[in-house]
């Protein structure tokens, strides 16, 4: 059988925790095992008997129980959770996490936890609009946090407007059909290259590629749901940033290449799906190249190969690379597995309305050995797929960080 996600929801002080209940009913249709911990004010609303009752786990509220201390101290409550609901979040406790404050159960849990955490705000249309509030939703979204909501309707306050909790059926599919792959990769560092590179050749062109960075991004974005802590090294693209994912810009290969060397030592698993430039400008020139009329050349060198020397490292993460391929996908994937030291490759069929530029992808996953296929699907659900491959073949803990392949 296998585990059911471990979601604890945080309830917080506001009317739509009367369909708290109702949410952790459908969380729990979706296999999820839930917990229950409520603020003080949250218990104004709904009772932890109730919550309790279609929980089937005590409710944990206070930071100072001994006894509930002694079964399951508030760190190992931030340490069970594979993720974190706060339905409804108020903007109290959206202040109060966005201040870091520790001054509760649920807000220290917060602080002490590596799951991700989503909030769901519920208030007065008001309350919602005010700038502290906004405030302090950016700071938390730069956080990395996820906000699901509000939605637009009436309110129980009887104006209409921005404020409502998302319906409870809505945020139970949302948060469980991001958690298939929940603490797969729980405390791990993983380090992930994405988009195209940009290789100069005079101060207003360039030499780049059609890659979109989107798989390289849900990569990161399934990477972090699995639990992971990902640094996303991102060529030029214009993507939003994934929630709780730290994010660098760079622009060339050997920008790159600097960036995952600067970030590779304390990763555990290496993801490289940006699509580098093979060839860069031997020399880049000052000013803007005249047209004359006449052919030019343009003297290229090799850019460096990423991916490999990573692969080469005495000491080195787990190495999965991607291959676009044109034709004899599993063929040429399979070279590039062995030529490049990779421990896992990902190839895709380029050219058939898929993979580059686009929302849907499907890859063919090869590593020594083995192999499997990724149907055709949306960029995100592919990726949680890839990430589920990947976690079946990390080495365990011990042995993580190892000497390349012979
Ligand atoms: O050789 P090819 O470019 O097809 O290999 C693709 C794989 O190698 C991808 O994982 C890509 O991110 C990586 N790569 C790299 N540095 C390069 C070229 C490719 O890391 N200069």
């Amino acid at each position: 059988m296998t585990p059911r996600t471990r979601v604890l929801l945080g309830v917080t002080g506001g009317i739509a925790a009367y369909k708290s209940p109702d949410l952790v009913r459908r969380l729990i249709e979706y296999g999820a095992e839930v917990q229950v911990v409520m603020t003080a004010a949250a218990q104004k609303f709904v009772t932890p008997l109730t919550l309790q009752a279609v929980s089937g786990r005590a409710v944990r509220y206070e930071l100072w129980d001994s006894s509930a201390e002694a079964a399951m101290g508030h760190i190992d409550l931030a340490r069970w959770a594979q993720i974190i609901l706060i339905a409804p979040a108020s903007a109290d406790f959206i202040a109060r996490m966005a201040g870091g404050r520790a001054d509760d159960l649920l807000a220290t849990l917060c602080l002490a936890t590596e799951a991700p955490i989503t909030l769901a705000p519920a208030m007065n249309r008001l309350m919602w609009a005010n700038s502290a509030t906004q405030a302090n939703i950016a700071i938390l979204v730069k956080r990395g946090v996820r906000v699901l909501g509000p939605a637009v309707g009436m309110q129980a306050c009887g104006e209409v407007g921005e404020g409502r909790m998302w319906e409870p059926a809505n945020l139970a599919q949302n948060i469980m059909e991001s958690s298939t792959n929940a603490g797969l990769l729980a405390g791990l560092k993983v380090l992930i290259t994405a988009g195209p590179t940009r290789e100069r050749i005079d101060p207003v062109r360039y030499l780049s590629n059609r890659s979109s960075g989107k798989m390289g991004f849900a990569v990161a974005a399934a990477a972090r749901e699995a639990g992971a802590h990902v640094t996303l090294i991102a060529g030029p693209v214009q993507l939003p940033t994934p929630a709780s994912i730290t994010r660098i810009d760079v622009e060339s290969a050997r920008d790159m290449y600097a960036a995952v060397h600067r970030h590779v030592a304390v990763a555990d698993l290496f993801i490289a799906a940006a699509a580098v430039a093979d060839f860069q400008p031997v020399t880049v020139a000052s000013t803007k190249i005249k047209k004359q009329g006449i052919a030019i050349k343009l003297d290229l060198e090799p850019a460096p190969d990423i991916v490999k020397s990573v692969a080469e490292k005495a000491t080195r993460p787990f190495v999965v690379g991607f291959a676009a391929e044109t034709n004899d996908v599993e063929e040429n994937a399979r070279g590039k597995l062995k030529r490049k030291k990779l421990d896992m490759i990902a190839a895709n069929h380029v050219g058939d309305g898929i993979a580059f530029d686009c929302d849907d992808n499907a890859l063919t996953v090869l590593w020594a050995g083995g192999k499997a296929e990724v149907p055709r699907g949306p960029k995100i659900e592919v990726a949680r797929e890839l990430i589920a491959l990947i976690a079946k073949r990390l080495p365990p803990a011990a042995t993580k960080r190892r000497p390349p392949r012979p």
